[in-house]
């Protein structure tokens, strides 16, 4: 059996998806009953960039598991200036059972899944961030039901991770994903392509549109990001002042107003209240954000020990 690792949305079949989301409503049911770590095994967990949530729900998850997480600064490892990835990754692979990896380019993680010889988990790259996406479709379903069918609309930059995210992860459950976002950036096209190709198999579809009020219509969730994403610090001035790119794509009660009445409201966090989603809306009544947020915990624990079974599982006699 062929080692698995989740590095993008797609990494977990149709069925697979469906299963990690069903294990994580099960686990937020019974926190506890899942000791896939007890020993306790250790879990690396390394961040090169900012976090808040990401730390402290893998922190939790592994602890929860039975586990340990042995959390790395990535400006003291330095992977890939101090020595290699795949120096990294060897090292590594010998004292954990899976890492989790918080990084820049999606060619790191895969170089580090390559040679760590067990799963790596995406914890955010700058193209996809499928463990933030897992928790939303987990939350999604918990408010508003199966999600095969249902309308997901995400507005802002088209080119992020969570855009891209979102377009794979909705896509292969069987969802109907919409984004609105300038003509100036769109989702990398072969991410487009291959959530067409995915939305296709399983019933969904995909929209990219520039126009916010068809994105949203009748949608069962809205979802937004940051308009500056990690990396663009510099870009700050241009996508947030006041000639910004993304002002019609802001999440007002008014454009809530389009979207089905029992809609949901999405957002990975942090928010900036005033930019991307007014205050109105993000503390609202069909804001399901701190929901969203602890999900990630669950989720987590899902796919985390799913991920250390399948590999146990491989190394079977
Ligand atoms: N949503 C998310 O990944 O949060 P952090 O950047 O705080 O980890």
């Amino acid at each position: 059996m062929p080692l698995r690792h989740f590095l993008r949305d797609d990494d977990l079949t149709h069925d697979e998806q469906a299963l990690v989301l069903s294990r994580a409503a099960r686990i937020k049911a019974a926190p506890f009953t899942d000791r896939t770590l007890v020993g306790p095994e250790v879990v690396a967990v390394l961040f090169d960039k900012q976090t808040l949530r990401t730390q402290l729900s893998f922190s939790a998850a592994i602890a929860h598991l039975g586990g340990y997480p042995m959390v790395v600064d990535g400006k003291l490892a330095q992977v890939g200036v101090r020595e290699s990835i795949a120096d990294v990754a060897r090292v590594m692979g010998r004292e954990a059972v899976a890492i989790v990896w918080r990084t820049y380019g999606q060619d790191r993680i895969e170089e580090m899944a390559a040679y760590a010889q067990v799963p790596v988990i995406n914890a955010l790259t700058d193209d996809f961030h499928p463990c933030q996406i897992l928790a939303d479709l987990m939350t999604v379903q918990e408010h508003r039901g199966d999600l095969p069918g249902k309308t997901l609309a995400y507005l802002g930059d088209g080119a992020n991770n969570m855009a891209h995210s979102y377009l794979l992860g909705s896509a292969l459950a069987g969802m109907h994903v919409r984004v609105a976002t300038p003509a100036d950036h769109q989702p990398k096209p072969e991410i487009l392509a291959r959530a067409e190709e995915l939305a296709a198999a399983h019933g969904g579809s995909v929209l990219i549109t520039d126009d916010p009020v068809a994105a949203v219509a009748d949608a069962d969730a809205v979802a937004t990001d940051t308009w500056v994403s990690m990396g663009q610090e510099k870009e700050k001035d241009r996508r947030r002042g006041e000639t910004s790119p993304f002002a019609r794509f802001q999440v007002t009660t008014e454009l809530m107003g389009h979207a089905d009445p029992e809609a949901v409201f999405l957002h990975c966090l942090p928010a900036y209240r005033g930019y991307e989603v007014t205050a109105e809306v993000i503390d609202g009544p069909q804001s399901v954000v701190w929901d969203e947020s602890e999900n990630r915990l669950h989720a987590q624990k899902a796919i985390l020990s799913w991920l250390v079974e399948q590999h146990r599982a491989g190394e079977q006699p």
